[in-house]
């Protein structure tokens, strides 16, 4: 049996060798944590996109769209705090020269103590069976009670160090934990330094007089500075929210884990604003929906948590994760906040402008509270590529390798392949393209066997395959496999759309988050 991490990088190139997913600038060796999506990407990418956006605008009457541009006036990024703020605890080791985030080497070593304990827990349950009481062994184990004391210990101390910004002790806990680097493995550490992640450049010639800006490092600033003027417009009533999908950058000290942490990636955010005191009432409620909306893609109830924060920013007052467990353990792929008004207050105070809103039904103008749902496209996009792939011998011996993507979000929907290049096959099977290919992504195969033309589809997820032969010129039936079982039915070309429609369409998956 392969394991999760040989897995892992089996995918990473299963998503170069299917086109989904290529080093960015290759051919000059690549640039690190920087990616781009290739054929197949680009459509899962969009499918995602577009669940997102419609699930927030589409299924509710009081959220609205935005496309702020990325560059931003800098006093924005002064206003919100990422100037001063933003930053990243590093720390090098001085034999292998290599740089770590400082919380995420004791995050590492956390759930090392996690692992020990279900190890324990694992072998305990093998061994007493059905009458394991897995609470009981949690607290009589000695062996167990001892990593979770320790892991404990340590989880108060992290939580303490960085909730005081405290750099030499996030240094003395490195240390105390006996934790190594894993390039050089020697304990020989620098400082922790704080570090910016923003990306700087120039905006105007020299003469005029440039500009510093920088690459927005969250699309969320671009709803604050708009607030007022989407409200205003749109009419828009207190509570209701702004949705946007766009770019971010960040100069990560760590990049690693492929498309999970980027240099330059995607974020779909939306920013609800409400009546102050109202503002737990509201996290709860899109705490509940968000992760109504990943479970609803049927990846697996299992695979997701919540997990509160210890450490909450200066401004929030409640903030979760949704996690979702990737081959390298559960992780971060949505933040859900509450940002009180801490971001339009700010940029009421730095631009001089009033930033509030006046409700009628109380007669009151105020500062609106907001909650935050904040995903990355690209951390969705491998979760969901995490848990579609898969590798399968056959009844027959022979193997293969099989996306088992959610149809809505299958890159390809259905592959039209006559059975030979010949006998009027071809022309047959392109009057079944037309009949798809204006309501769905669909492709044309009639190059090699069939088996083959199934396998490839396979790697690339298509959820249905359509085989013209000799039969359908008479009877107008095709034979339709289905990806998964790989089961084969006989089916009338008039039925052909009605039965892939109802697999692939995004309806069915709304009306059910409704
Ligand atoms: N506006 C709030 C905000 O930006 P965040 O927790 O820093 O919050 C939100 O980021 C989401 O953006 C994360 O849950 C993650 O999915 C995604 N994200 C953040 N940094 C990323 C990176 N370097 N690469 C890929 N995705 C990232």
């Amino acid at each position: 049996m392969a394991t999760q991490e040989e897995t892992f990088k089996k995918l990473v190139s299963h998503c170069k060798e299917y086109g989904f997913v290529f080093p960015s600038s290759e051919i000059y060796d690549g640039l690190g944590a920087v990616y781009d999506y290739g054929q197949n990407g680009v459509e899962l990418k969009n499918n995602i996109k577009q669940y997102w956006w419609n699930a927030m605008t589409r299924l509710h009457d009081n959220i609205v769209g935005l496309d702020a541009a990325i560059f931003m006036h800098p006093t924005t990024w002064k206003a919100s705090g990422h100037v001063d703020a933003f930053n990243d605890p590093l720390i090098d080791n001085r034999d292998s020269k290599k740089r770590y985030r400082a919380d995420v080497l004791i995050e590492d070593q956390l759930a090392k103590y996690d692992e020990k304990i279900q190890k324990e827990i694992d072998k305990a349950k093998k061994r007493f069976g059905e009458s394991f009481d897995e609470q009981m062994f949690r607290q009589t184990n000695p062996r167990v009670k001892e990593h979770i004391d320790r892991r404990e210990a340590l989880h108060a101390r992290y939580a303490k160090a960085m909730n005081d910004n405290n750099l030499d002790e996030l240094k003395q806990i490195i240390l105390d934990e006996e934790i190594v680097c894993p390039i050089s493995g020697t304990r020989n550490w620098t400082d922790v330094r704080q570090f910016n992640l923003m990306f700087q450049t120039e905006m105007g010639s020299t003469a005029d007089g440039a500009m510093t800006i920088y690459l927005r490092p969250e699309t969320a600033q671009g709803i604050f500075v708009n607030f007022l003027n989407v409200q205003k417009t749109g009419r828009m009533k207190i509570p209701f929210g702004i949705a946007q999908i766009g770019k971010a950058f960040r100069n990560e000290i760590v990049a690693r884990q492929f498309v999970f942490r980027m240099r330059e990636f995607e974020q779909m955010e939306m920013q609800f604003f409400v009546r102050p005191g109202e503002e737990l009432k509201w996290f709860e409620h899109w705490k509940q929906f968000r992760l109504r909306w990943h479970k609803a893609l049927g990846l697996g109830d299992e695979k997701y948590r919540f997990h509160d924060h210890d450490k909450l920013a200066h401004y929030a007052n409640a903030a979760t994760d949704i996690e979702f467990l990737m081959p390298f353990g559960f992780k971060e792929v949505e933040g859900i906040h509450s940002r009180t008004n801490f971001d339009l207050s700010q940029h009421a105070k730095y631009s001089g402008k009033k930033i509030e809103y006046f409700d009628p039904e109380i007669n009151q103008s105020y500062t609106p509270f907001v909650i935050e749902t904040s995903i990355g496209v690209d951390r969705m996009f491998l979760s969901v590529l995490c848990s579609a792939y898969k590798e399968e011998t056959l009844e027959n011996g022979e193997q293969r390798v099989v996306l088992s993507l959610p149809p809505v979000l299958a890159p390809v929907k259905a592959c039209i392949m006559p059975l030979v290049k010949k006998d009027g096959l071809p022309e047959k099977a392109h009057e079944v393209e037309e009949l798809l290919r204006y309501e769905m992504n669909i492709q044309y195969d009639e190059k090699d066997s069939i088996g083959k033309r199934y396998r490839r589809q396979d790697a690339i997820g298509t959820p249905f395959c359509i085989t013209i032969d000799h039969d359908t010129l008479n009877d107008n039936c095709v034979t339709l496999r289905y990806r998964d079982t790989m089961q084969q039915d006989r089916v009338e070309i008039s039925k052909l759309h009605d039965i892939i429609a109802k697999a692939v369409d995004m309806r069915h998956l709304l009306q059910n988050l409704k």
